[in-house]
């Protein structure tokens, strides 16, 4: 309970005691009992004075209130307008989707982050960087999945904690320090790598899919995909070679598995998630049903890459 004690003054309204204490002090009337009653004759000039100042600033008050909630209101439509503004320089309604457009999938996308040690701190700061690019995807995607991250430590926590030390605070994400097979079913993993003969088709909404959390440069050809092996469990590719030609190796950066996975669930549709993420210097080409090649569009005109904050590291360029 507040300390403050309640009084009844003259003209019966209740106020706190410090707030009577203070008008009287303002008007002048410290000495004098609020019950005793001062004949008004009676005081000096300037006690009178005191209390029609007081007596106008109380009765003001309503008015002051009144410009108060003006001004408040001109402010909130000020910000509205300017942001209004923003969005159309930028050509696009807003970056945060409205929340009636999400719908959550069950999915789970797992980064797989023991592969540490195996890197340079260089290269943790790339992956780093692709995790920031996951997160912030998964937050305004239309159909966002249940995000993991796991075997969270090392290199990787110590540039987390460095450089983005709000990301204890992340929201919608799983982080582990221990192995994605500690934390999930093993018979719903599928491992994520471009070194299996199994090509993905559709996403199944029970599974976890894994991407292994590496930029190695091509120094670690084939590892998740043996990685998978030894622990027994399911691997696929994404069906890259079905929908598109590259110029370069169908190895992509965590990022960019990631964000086209994102971009399947909301168009349905390989080809159109694969054209939408993968940078032109990939040299993507689609494959038309009636044999014909078409490149795909400029990577300066989707918005997508150019407008998030936080730049997309590139696919890793293979030697
Ligand atoms: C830069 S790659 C790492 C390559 C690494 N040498 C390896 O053995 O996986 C990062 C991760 O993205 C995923 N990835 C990359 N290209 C892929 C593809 N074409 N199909 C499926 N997953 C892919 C894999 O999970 C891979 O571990």
């Amino acid at each position: 309970m507040s300390e403050q004690t309640a009084v009844i003054s003259d003209d019966g309204s209740r106020k706190s005691e410090a707030s009577s204490r203070q008008e009287e002090k303002s008007a002048g009337l410290t000495s004098v009992n609020s019950t005793g009653g001062e004949d008004p004759n009676q005081m000096s000039k300037r006690q009178k004075k005191k209390l029609l100042k007081q007596q106008k600033w109380e009765d003001e008050r309503d008015l002051r209130k009144q410009r108060r909630k003006e001004r408040k209101l001109q402010r909130r439509q000020q910000r509205q307008s300017d942001q209004q503004q923003q969005e159309g320089r930028d050509g696009q309604s807003s970056r945060k989707r409205p929340r009636r457009d999400v719908t959550p999938v069950s999915l789970r996308l797992v980064v797989d982050c023991s592969f540490d040690s195996l890197m340079l701190l260089k290269d943790v700061r790339k992956l780093h960087k692709q995790i920031q690019r996951c997160y912030a995807e998964n937050r305004r995607a239309s159909h966002p999945v249940q995000f993991y991250l796991t075997s969270m430590g090392g290199q990787l926590q110590q540039s987390l904690d460095e450089k983005d030390k709000g990301w204890i605070n992340w929201k919608d994400i799983t982080i582990k320090t221990e192995h994605y097979s500690e934390v999930l079913a093993k018979d719903q993993l599928v491992y994520l790598t471009s070194d299996s003969p199994n090509v993905l088709e559709e996403l199944d909404q029970q599974k976890a899919y894994v991407i292994g959390g590496l930029v190695d440069h091509n120094h670690h050809k084939g590892l998740t995909y043996e990685r998978a092996k030894e622990l027994g469990i399911e691997h696929a590719q994404l069906p890259l070679s079905s929908f598109v030609k590259m110029n370069s190796r169908k190895v992509l950066a965590v990022n960019h598995v990631f964000e086209i996975i994102l971009a399947y669930l909301e168009k349905g549709s390989w080809q159109e998630a694969f054209f939408t993420i993968l940078p032109q210097r990939k040299g993507v080409v689609a494959i038309n049903q009636d044999g014909e090649n078409t490149p795909a569009k400029d990577q300066d005109e989707d918005s997508h890459s150019d407008s998030d904050p936080e730049p997309a590291e590139p696919a890793e360029t293979r030697d």
